[in-house]
């Protein structure tokens, strides 16, 4: 089925809108073999994105492999998925598959479960164990691969920041880039969204991946690139919207990429023939409402001084934090409470710093705080 407007999972095709130049940037240092660390908040497109490129690569040149580790916990759990993904994406079937696992990986007996559904994908589950091989075999497995298939290959890794949270983080991470810096044949993508921890892993230079590779902050995608995109998905419905119209739909959620979205699917549900003003204020409600049960989830557990310090900023208080007057206007304790607010908060990635001072992360948060 066509979907008018998509939020809360990647999104292809028709659904997928602009990112001209990220996608160019992207697809080139994809077939130059440059590596790149993509960052942005949650849900701004980063998936959606490398997804985009993987379909726009020639094939013939460059195999891009995707993988996601939200899930991992552990060094081994990783060394799974790496080489999981691996197996299936560089075989064209699943026969292929198997000789893949033959070939690279004889020490292990892979288990393989079909879906009832045969549209659905088969798992594989190759458990291995620090027994069966060390990080350096698993971790050069790409190299090994492309070398047989006569290709360069681009492995991709979504929510990387996972493994700045496995036990013996550091150790792990010298092992990565001690194996992937030699390889000639392999680059990487390495993306995710917890900001303060990425910026860890790849800005500090005590770290093992400091200079990694090419950066790319993913931006919002901007309002005249929407503008046509949600007026055309509403021209399909047989419904209308005016220019002026979609672009408050960017305004009032900052250009948040899935809250566009989100937003301009309430405005179509609320829409029989023209959008109006007052369809615009109801959607916005609603996604407030929608969303109700998610904030609640990422205020849960906050002290009265860091509940209190959001509700400052929410208030438009982005800075001076220390004044006599904001700690006693907003009640946040003293003045040397401020720094560790700041720091909890910010690690919990409810609110961020930009030039001028620190804001609410998500837009939508802020209006529900208000
Ligand atoms: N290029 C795009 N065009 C249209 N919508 C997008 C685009 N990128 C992201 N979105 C919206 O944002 C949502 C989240 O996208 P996703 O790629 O999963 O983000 P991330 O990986 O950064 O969390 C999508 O469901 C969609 O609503
Ligand atoms: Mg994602």
């Amino acid at each position: 089925m066509k979907k008018s407007f998509v939020y809360g999972m990647f999104v292809e095709g028709d659904n997928f809108t602009d990112r001209v130049k990220e996608t160019r940037r992207l697809k080139m240092d994809f077939e130059h073999g440059m590596n790149v660390i993509l960052i942005s908040p949650r849900r701004m497109g980063k998936t959606s994105l490398v997804k985009h490129v993987q379909s726009q690569v020639d094939e013939n040149l460059v195999k891009v492999v995707y993988m996601d580790i939200y899930d991992c916990r552990s060094e081994y759990d990783f060394y799974n998925r790496f080489a999981e993904a691996l197996m299936k994406q560089t075989a064209s079937h699943a026969d292929l598959v198997m000789k893949n696992i033959k070939d690279f990986l004889v020490r292990i007996s892979p288990k393989v479960s079909f879906s009832p559904d045969p549209a659905m994908d088969y798992s594989l589950s190759l458990g291995i164990t620090p027994k069966d091989y060390s990080p350096e075999e698993i971790l050069s497995l790409p190299e090994v691969i492309s070398q047989k298939i006569g290709k360069h290959i681009v492995v991709c890794i979504d929510e990387f920041q996972q493994v700045g949270e496995f036990p013996d983080s550091l150790t792990i991470q010298k092992r990565m880039r001690g194996v992937w810096q030699l390889q000639r044949n392999v680059s990487y993508c390495l993306f995710g969204s917890k900001k303060h921890l990425l910026t860890e892993i790849f800005h500090s230079k005590r770290m093992p991946f400091y200079q990694f590779g090419d950066t790319i902050y993913l931006e919002p995608i901007p309002t005249e690139e929407w503008v046509p995109f949600i007026c055309a998905h509403f021209a399909q419905e047989g419904k209308r919207i005016s220019e002026p119209q979609a672009a408050q739909i960017c305004e009032k959620v900052h250009n948040y990429s899935s809250y566009v979205q989100q937003l301009a699917w309430n405005v179509m549900l609320n829409t029989e023939g023209e959008v109006t003003d007052e369809i615009l204020q109801v959607a916005m409600q609603d996604l407030i409402a929608h969303n109700t049960a998610l904030f609640m989830q990422q205020i849960d557990g906050l002290t009265t001084y860091q509940m209190n310090f959001l509700r400052a900023v929410a208030r438009g208080v982005h800075k001076d934090f220390t004044s006599q007057e904001t700690l006693e206007t907003y009640n946040l304790g003293t003045k040397s409470n401020i720094t560790r607010l700041i720091t909890v908060l910010t690690n919990k990635e409810l609110i961020e710093k930009r030039i001028d001072g620190i804001y609410i992360a998500d837009p939508v948060l802020e209006k529900w705080l208000l």
